[in-house]
């Protein structure tokens, strides 16, 4: 029987080949999914699974389609979950979609993922295997409720070559970066500062501030400083220069879907800096209702993707909606970071519902003496509850 494993040559992963051999009797068939991580974590798991015995290896490159089809659906919602870009979640279904993909073409009968039982990762990939096929699903670290010591005694007494001894559990693409684990665990201790790799801390942050110009056109991004580049190269400019001048880095406490709450550090740069100025454009574009609208699309949207409802059809819904309110989202936004701090000093778009002339103190287009009946009635029933309070007392 083949099985497909979702494979990072990670410790969870890499346990998971052996497991699924000796405790499952199957022929193992690893995949790695190329959402960005660093290169070596590509290379990696080629290497391993030679050496750890899968009978073969994938590795599918599907960076284009995560910026193009997920991360920038995250700045089109400005989708947050308790201010964290959702780095990991959206990565999830686009990964699971890849490896159904797979066991299909192997006619594997199995799908295998290296998820413990305490994480929300365990949702998002069964749910969307399971919406996409009728193959089977085993997650062997779960199975047998290993610890992460364990594990690595497992991998020792196997033979199974680990990437050094990593005290965090670290996944990245190239919307973010999540470390958690290690002394990290109790919120008590403050995060160490090597667990950062694409940001600077504040005090190592360019002592003058620096001024990025980002354009939009339909809710996306499309140029940085007046270059026009493709939504992998624009994402990585944006960690550039915003991990440069130390934003995106989160230190919080997390609602797990299973209801853990959990300490979690991210590094997501880029998402912050592009979330910040579309939500800025936004602004200037779309009426009040619109702006009160959209902030019920991001609240729902990040709640979908977090909890792993990628094909709920009212994700679908929510895209229909917001895809045709940004068609207005066209644009420049200037921002100004400096040593953490991130602050929109210009906007504009030839979408703008924001009119100079009428709003001017200079400008006699609206005739201010048609106000005063609009103004006397503005809290008709505050006036008349006053009333009220005074009869009572
Ligand atoms: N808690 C985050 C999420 O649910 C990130 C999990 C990241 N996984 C990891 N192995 N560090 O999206
Ligand atoms: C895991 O627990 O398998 C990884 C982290 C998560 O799913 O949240």
């Amino acid at each position: 029987e083949k099985v497909v494993l979702a494979f990072s040559g990670g410790l969870d992963t890499s346990v998971c080949v052996k497991l699924l051999e000796e405790k499952y009797g199957m022929e193992v068939i690893t995949a790695c999914v190329d959402v960005g991580q660093p290169e070596d974590e590509i290379k990696r798991p080629q290497e391993a699974a030679d050496k750890i015995g899968s009978s073969k290896h994938y590795t599918i490159d599907a960076k284009d389609e995560f910026a193009k089809d997920y991360a920038f659906r995250c700045i089109k919602t400005n989708s947050l979950y308790e201010g964290y870009p959702l780095s990991t979640a959206y990565a999830r279904p686009l990964i699971a979609k890849k490896i159904v993909e797979i066991a299909e073409k192997e006619g594997a009968s199995t799908i295998a993922h290296g998820c413990t039982g305490k994480g929300n990762d365990q949702f998002r990939f069964e749910a969307t295997i399971r919406s996409e096929s009728d193959l089977d699903i085993v997650a062997p670290v779960r199975d047998y409720n290993l610890t992460r010591t364990e594990e690595q005694e497992y991998a020792k007494e196997h033979g199974i070559p680990l990437p050094s001894e990593k005290i965090y559990s670290i996944d990245e693409n190239i919307w973010g970066r999540s470390i958690e684990g290690g002394l990290l665990e109790n919120p008590a201790n403050a995060a160490p500062e090597d667990i950062y790799a694409w940001t600077s801390s504040t005090e190592d942050a360019p002592d003058t501030p620096e001024i990025v110009k980002i354009e939009f056109v339909n809710g996306e991004p499309v140029k940085i400083n007046d270059e026009e580049l493709a939504p992998v190269a624009l994402i990585r400019k944006a960690n550039e220069i915003a991990g440069k001048n130390a934003i995106g880095r989160i230190d919080m406490i997390e609602d797990r879907i299973i209801g853990l709450k959990s300490r979690e550090n991210y590094e997501t740069p880029g998402a912050i800096l592009l979330i910040t100025a579309h939500q800025a454009l936004e602004k200037l574009i779309f009426s009040r209702e619109e702006i009160k609208f959209a902030e019920m699309i991001s609240q729902k949207y990040a709640e979908l993707v977090y909890d792993g409802h990628w094909n709920e059809p009212l994700r679908e819904d929510l895209d229909a909606v917001n895809d045709f309110m940004q068609r207005r989202v066209n644009g420049i936004v200037e921002v100004r970071l400096h040593k953490g701090s991130m602050k929109v000093i210009t906007k504009q778009s030839p979408c703008a519902l924001y009119n100079q002339e009428d709003v001017s103190f200079d400008d006699k287009g609206i005739d201010q003496r048609e106000m005063i009946g609009m103004v006397k009635y503005h809290d008709i029933q505050g006036a008349e509850y006053s009333k009220v309070k005074k009869d009572l007392e």
